[in-house]
């Protein structure tokens, strides 16, 4: 029988958590320079999928069969942990779940996804789409939702998001301080955490100040949206909030650091973020008790920690300043075409579905992602050999080529432009 106290529960489902069953908050005692504020962060990975956003996953369903939306096939455009909840939700309710997501998320969230059981539309976004974007993670899930069976929660626009944090987070930190919490601050993705608890927070205590952190443009912290960005969801509505910062990727990436380093506290990138914020727009006074969401942890980002924190990895710091592209790594169309003539293997670094959609007939199909997780079918045996990465727009064949001259392919290229620049510039479809 679940009984929280005993921490037993009867489904996983028991395990997400609301006012009973509270997320834990930890005080902050080293990285805050404060005399008075007390800073306490509150740790989201203890949600039975491993983020914040498994509280909307469990919400979105729910209000959907309450409303009686027949559901059968759902799709989401994801950054990964929205997705995870939904794949687990679906798993348990006996739903089909479909994530389209850009290949610029960490590979780490996108192998949760698969070994959770959701299918992967991969696509050649940014890491922060923007609407509009034809071939784009939203535009897509906005597609594959018309066919019959298909329903899109759409977590950008569908109330029961904000909703899902008025009526847990929100209530979760009221009752875990005792009512007296000042000052709240999250990071802003769809928005739905600060909204939605921010909405509680204020009808229990008006004074309670609601503050969001967002990142620059152009940044690369998965989860959360830049300014520009923001412009998207619904749930972006500073005039409910109290205030907003910036902080840039080495920010956070710095502060995520020391969190895990000083405070033992095994939070991710976008935690870092969010508490850099914090110390920005919280002031130094007594009585002051601030809440910081940590959305998730560390686990699902090494990647990104080793692009942002080489001094950890010392020992790949050479290796990794061989691998920059040189000048000459991206070549022109017309030059692919010589290339060819003159034997070079053409690999097709796209999705399958893509290839299947059309592809240059010498081409041979080896996707990124397979190069990435060390696949080397369909790779030349000689090493000597010339090779030519092709994608949709030239920035996974660059990846590529990159990965391809770690594997010892001395004379691999990056064609520029992708099939995009192919098809415009009227390149031939058949090459030799
Ligand atoms: C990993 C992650 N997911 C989601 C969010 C944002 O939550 P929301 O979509 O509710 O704004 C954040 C915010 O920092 C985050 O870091």
């Amino acid at each position: 029988m679940t009984d929280v106290s005993l921490r037993v529960f009867d489904s996983v489902l028991d395990m997400l958590s609301n006012e009973e069953n509270p997320t834990p908050m930890v005080r902050l005692n080293r990285v805050v320079p404060f005399k008075h504020t007390a800073v306490y962060a509150k740790l989201e990975w203890y949600n039975p999928f491993g983020a914040v956003k498994d509280r909307i996953a469990a919400n979105l369903v729910r209000d959907a069969l309450e409303r009686g939306v027949k559901l059968e096939n759902l799709v989401e455009p994801t950054s990964g942990n929205t997705g995870m909840g939904l794949a687990m939700i679906a798993n348990a309710s006996k739903l089909n779940f479909t994530a389209t997501l850009s290949l610029a998320i960490p590979a780490e969230k996108r192998a949760a996804l698969r070994v959770f059981g959701a299918k992967l539309v991969e696509l050649a976004d940014d890491l922060c789409p923007m609407p509009g974007a034809p071939e784009g993670a939203m535009q897509k899930a906005n597609d594959l939702s018309q066919q019959p069976g298909w329903h899109q929660l759409n977590q950008y626009k569908n109330p029961a998001n904000p909703d899902a944090h008025f009526r847990t987070t929100g209530p979760e930190v009221w009752r875990q301080t005792g009512g007296k919490v000042t000052h709240f601050v999250a990071g802003l993705g769809t928005c739905g955490t600060i909204t939605g608890t921010g909405r509680f927070l204020k009808s229990k205590n008006k004074g309670v100040k609601v503050l969001g952190v967002h990142p620059a443009d152009g940044h690369d912290i998965p989860g959360v949206r830049s300014l520009k960005a923001l412009k998207l969801t619904d749930f972006f509505l500073p005039a409910e909030y109290d205030g907003v910062v910036e902080i840039g990727n080495a920010e956070a990436y710095r502060f995520c650091k020391r969190i895990n380093q000083e405070e033992s506290i095994i939070a991710g990138p976008s935690s870092g973020m969010a508490l850099a914020g914090a110390l920005k727009l919280v002031p130094d006074e007594p009585g002051a008790v601030c809440v910081v969401i940590f959305p998730d942890n560390v686990f699902k980002y090494t990647s990104s920690i080793r692009k942002h924190l080489p001094e950890l990895f010392p020992a790949e710091a050479g290796a990794a300043a061989q691998a920059q592209p040189a000048a000459d790594d991206v070549i022109e169309p017309v030059e692919t075409v010589k290339r060819v003539r003159g034997g070079a293997v053409l690999l097709d670094v796209r999705t399958p579905e893509e290839f299947v959609g059309g592809h240059i007939a010498e081409a041979v199909n080896v996707p990124l992602q397979a190069l990435q997780a060390g696949v080397t079918a369909g790779l030349p045996a000689d090493k000597k050999a010339a090779i030519v990465a092709i994608c949709g727009v030239g920035k996974r064949s660059l990846a590529a080529s990159q990965i391809l001259k770690g594997l010892g392919y001395a004379d691999a290229k990056s064609s520029r432009g992708g099939m995009n620049a192919w098809v415009s510039e009227g390149q031939p479809m058949r090459i030799r």
